[in-house]
């Protein structure tokens, strides 16, 4: 499929951007950017990660699916796996709490050429946990060995896990898992610094993430709170993972991995204007159109996403009530070009202090 092309201006400004980032080797696998779009459900589907791609992530991965849904042959379960042919840096993510379901759910996922397949360990979500899936995997590591063998040996690309610092502040065990996963031949661990208990309160404990950089001997991606480009460029610099995983960040700020290869002596503020985000959009509508056939699907998707795309640029709450009340695919593009076009040269401001999302599947 051909994808439409952004104007001149702000493909120069993309690819002047994108000529800053750093290529980098996970164990096996390499990408162009040490930035990397974290999983989120409901989200990162093959249009949001598409986009992202375009937008600077060096690399992206599915939502979360679940083994079973595999398995069982569900519908709506085999279109969550389904990869687009112009996504050459994805990772897969399952998640399942039985060894031989997840190899055989593994081996299905693996027909989409991912990159590699991850194993969700983070999500503390209580009917995952429940079934002894997501963050639950944490709790009986001493299963993790033979778990990771068996998946690995069912499948040919490189298998890959995302956990969080452990199960609560009395059992912090990353660094006990990452043995574990070293042994097995896992490619590399991405860590969400906070405990299942914390949910998504308090703040990810870089200090902790830091440290495990420092003593692992697998690659280390390290994930949580880096929601400002100031704050990821100088987490970049300084950090001792080999990368850094963004979320929530990108929904505010779709532009967050260019943004975040400013220099130093740059400003930091943002770099992109209404109209450039109305093309953003445009793009993310094509992608949505050829990836959905209901227009339900559609606009589900397109409508959430353009509304957090506006997020700090001026009327944004008003934007958002009318968005809302935009019933059809065409009234969403025509109310969201009125908005963003007309906002003319201002910038937008994000206000970092107010919560936002505070629950999710890692
Ligand atoms: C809406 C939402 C959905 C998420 N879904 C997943 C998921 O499917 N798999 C996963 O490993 N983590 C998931 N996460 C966790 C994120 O990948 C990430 O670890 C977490 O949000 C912290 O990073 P952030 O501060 O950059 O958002 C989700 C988070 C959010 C907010």
């Amino acid at each position: 499929m051909q994808t439409s092309e952004f104007s001149t201006q702000l493909q120069n400004k993309i690819n002047e951007l994108k000529a800053r980032r750093t290529s980098m080797q996970l164990g096996s696998v390499s990408f162009d950017s040490k930035l990397l779009l974290a999983p989120m459900a409901g989200i990162c589907t093959p249009p949001f990660r598409m986009l992202m791609e375009d937008l600077g992530a060096g690399g992206t991965v599915s939502e979360l699916i679940s083994v079973h849904g595999i398995n069982y042959d569900n519908k709506k379960t085999h279109d969550m796996l389904k990869v687009d042919e112009r996504e050459k840096n994805i990772g897969i993510q399952l998640f399942g709490e039985d060894p031989d379901a997840f190899a055989k759910a593994a081996i299905v996922a693996q027909r989409q050429n991912p990159k590699f397949i991850d194993i969700n360990m983070g999500c503390p979500v209580r009917k995952v946990v429940a079934k002894g899936g997501g963050s639950a995997m944490m709790k009986e590591i001493e299963t993790l060995g033979p778990f990771f063998r068996k998946v690995k040996a069912a499948i040919d690309v490189p298998l890959t896990i995302k956990i969080r610092m452990g199960w609560d502040a009395e059992d912090i065990n990353a660094d006990k898992i990452e043995h574990i996963a070293k042994e097995e031949g896992v490619e590399w661990v991405a860590i969400h610094g906070r405990t299942r208990a914390q949910q998504y309160t308090g703040l990810s404990n870089w200090e902790y993430i830091e440290w495990l950089a420092q003593n692992t001997k697998l690659p280390l991606i390290g994930n949580g709170d880096l929601h400002q480009p100031h704050q990821v460029a100088k987490r970049l610099k300084q950090t001792n993972c080999d990368a850094l995983m963004i979320a929530r960040g990108c929904l505010r700020n779709p532009f967050i991995f260019l943004e975040s290869l400013q220099d130093e002596s740059e400003t930091y503020n943002s770099l992109f204007k209404g109209s450039e985000y109305f093309e953003v959009i445009e793009r993310l509508y094509q992608y949505t159109n050829e990836t959905y056939t209901q227009e339900r699907a559609r606009l589900v998707q397109l409508r959430k996403l353009i509304v957090w795309f506006a997020a700090g640029f001026p009327g944004c709450a008003k934007f958002r009530g009318e968005m809302f009340k935009s019933k059809t695919l065409e009234d969403t593009m025509n109310n969201a070009q009125k908005y963003f076009m007309g906002l003319g040269d201002s910038y937008k401001k994000i206000n970092y202090d107010e919560i936002f999302m505070s629950s999710g599947h890692g």
